[in-house]
């Protein structure tokens, strides 16, 4: 089935319902200053959500269906896997005040196993069991309904309880309207990984995949974090498009479905893209490049601009992100745009009428980044003042690993647009707080408007707002103490491979051979838990580095150090060499919990972990 016949047969079923269709609202969110961009389909309905607007007077209707185009940051680093995308088509059904639980379980049931016919043998279903560890959300109980109305399409053991982390959702954005969710889960292999009965949806084996999520809007958060009770029960759900022609169509992943497949067919044609001889390596490159293409025309569609600020520094960013993808010069951007354009004009007229600018614009774009792409090393080393360059360690060929200050990394980023990555690329290193924190200084947007705009998604870049910096500086913290956490859990072999912080989680990367177990996680959590509690203090003190390796302070191998740094201690159960900042005490922190632990590649374990 292709994609324009699942779009026309969702909104079919739904209008067969009595909803009203509407089409999608453009990526940057009119009147809604809590979100940078559009991440769901719910976000155009949200007045009439909190009860500010009756959509009686503006549609005589209580019951919505759209397809929504979405763009999440949150997953911009993990694109080119089978199924993260940063721009998606979302399909949603919607009632404010008008049905609940029953109706909405039903209708999903019937649409997916009646008019798309998916195997009812496939599909599982989740529900909220009542388990958050947030205090505020305590009285949000375990939902009965949901499972009880499920009981009516699917065995009992294919209906599974899952706490706040699975199955509460939003709001996108720091305030706004939220609720417990239900969702439906399409079981790729029936074939359960080596965790037995415990493989069920949300299992990081990829049996499943999540297809629908039906959430149960029921209240408000507010500026103090305080769930209210909304005037009227809503029901918002999402469905992505790609995903569910991927499962529809059994391909392997959404790149396969025509969502994809002929943006892929033109890209690889481009003698430019080149193969690195390496199949893996080339399918990845493959996708990066379909969907930040599909990204930058659906953004700059809707009157995104190149910029190094907010939305433009988004678009800025996936890009460049894309043509990096490329190993020789002189790209065929164009062919690859002519192809996306021509596939989703009927769904999306816009990409049609803004063809011409969407393409002169990316030119431009692409010219600047050349240029910044092919300085050579020395003449951005020139830019910098002496006490910008930390060290610089030569190879026969030149420099090959410079240490830079974050103020120095932000001039070149400033004067050249030269991004994060591509510093990295050209052998730069830097303290990435340190050039957020330059960045911060230097942002002309107002105060007001740029507060925590990232909400519930995150970028994982250099565009930050206080609060998000708060709870970077947070989660940083808890990365001290999580690392000696393991070390005291797993034994002194653990050694950090990589770190990064978002505003939403922490990522920590270490060499262990084996998957840890349920006891093992626990055991982290709470010796983390512990010491936060005791409210140990955190304080620095500036040394020589082989004075600080001598003290036992934990180092980051990977990194080369400068001949003086700064080693943090936390009470004293963590020293560590580190750049900060830092809290001031632990108790700062909140709770800690670990979200998941998988392996990223041989002999690395990955853990994300969060603060609430
Ligand atoms: N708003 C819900 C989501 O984005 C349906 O998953």
């Amino acid at each position: 089935m292709r994609l324009d016949d699942i779009r026309k047969k969702f909104l079919k079923y739904f209008k067969d319902q009595k909803h009203i269709l509407v089409t999608s609202s453009s990526l940057i969110p009119q009147n809604d200053p809590t979100v940078l961009l559009t991440t769901a389909g719910m976000q155009q309905f949200k007045p009439y959500f909190t009860g500010e607007r009756d959509s009686m007077i503006d549609f005589k209707t209580r019951r919505f269906a759209s397809v929504q185009k979405c763009f999440r940051t949150s997953d911009i680093n993990e694109v080119g896997d089978l199924d993260h995308l940063t721009f998606f088509e979302m399909l949603g059904n919607f009632s404010v005040g008008d049905y609940f639980k029953k109706e909405a379980i039903g209708y999903a049931w019937v649409f997916l196993t009646k008019e798309i016919k998916l195997g009812p043998e496939r599909l599982w279903a989740t529900y909220f069991n009542g388990q958050g560890r947030n205090s505020k959300r305590a009285k949000i109980t375990s939902d009965k309904e949901s499972l009880k109305f499920w009981q009516k399409f699917l065995p009992k053991n294919r209906i599974c309880g899952f706490g706040e982390e699975a199955n509460f959702w939003g709001p996108p954005g720091k305030t706004g309207p939220c609720g417990p969710c239900t969702e439906i889960h399409y079981d790729l292999t029936k074939k359960p990984c080596e965790k037995g009965e415990d493989c069920l949806p949300n299992c990081e084996c990829g049996r499943f995949v999540e297809i629908w999520n039906l959430v149960l809007m029921q209240y408000e958060k507010t500026a103090e974090a305080e769930f209210v009770e909304l005037p009227r029960k809503n029901i918002d759900t999402g469905m992505g498009l790609e995903r569910l022609a991927m499962v529809i169509n059994q391909k392997g992943n959404v790149f396969q479905t025509d969502a994809f497949s002929e943006i892929i067919k033109s890209i690889e044609s481009d003698p430019r893209f080149g193969s690195t001889g390496n199949i893996a390596e080339d399918a990845k490159r493959l996708r990066i490049v379909a969907d930040h293409f599909k990204g930058t025309v659906f953004l700059r569609a809707d009157e995104v601009r190149f910029s190094n600020k907010e939305q433009g520094y988004i678009l800025r960013r996936i890009f460049r992100r894309a043509c990096d993808q490329y190993l020789h010069p002189g790209m065929d951007f164009q062919k690859v745009f002519q192809v996306i354009i021509s596939q989703l004009k009927n769904a999306y007229p816009e990409l049609a009428e803004k063809k011409f600018e969407i393409i002169s614009d990316c030119e431009k774009e692409y010219l600047n980044y050349e240029k910044v792409r092919n300085l050579n090393i020395s003449v951005l080393l020139k830019q910098l003042p002496a006490q910008g360059i930390l060290s610089q360690i030569a190879s026969p060929e030149g420099p090959s690993s410079i240490r830079i200050t974050g103020q120095a990394a932000f001039q070149l980023f400033s004067t050249y647009g030269a991004s994060i990555d591509q510093l990295k690329q050209k052998g730069f290193s830097f303290d990435e707080m340190e050039f957020e924190a330059e960045m911060e200084k230097h942002r002309e947007v107002s105060r007001a408007g740029a507060d925590s705009k990232f909400g519930g998604h995150g970028l994982n870049s250099a565009i930050l707002t206080d609060e998000d910096r708060k709870k970077i500086t947070r989660l940083h913290t808890a990365t001290h103490l999580l690392q000696k956490a393991l070390i005291e859990t797993l034994g002194d072999s653990i050694q950090q491979e990589g770190s990064d912080i978002s505003p939403e989680r922490l990522r920590f990367d270490f060499k262990f051979p084996t998957k840890l177990t349920f006891a093992q996680i626990a055991k982290v959590e709470t010796i983390v838990n512990e010491k936060i509690e005791q409210d140990l203090k955190v304080s620095f003190e500036e040394m020589a580095i082989d004075e600080a390796l001598k003290s036992g302070a934990l180092a980051f191998f990977k990194e080369k150090y400068p001949p003086k740094v700064k080693v943090y201690s936390i009470g004293d159960y963590s020293k560590e060499i580190c750049a900060g900042p830092h809290v001031a005490s632990t108790k700062e922190l909140g709770y800690f919990k670990i979200l998941s632990e998988k392996s990223v590649s041989a002999g690395i374990r990955r853990i994300k972990a969060s603060l609430d």
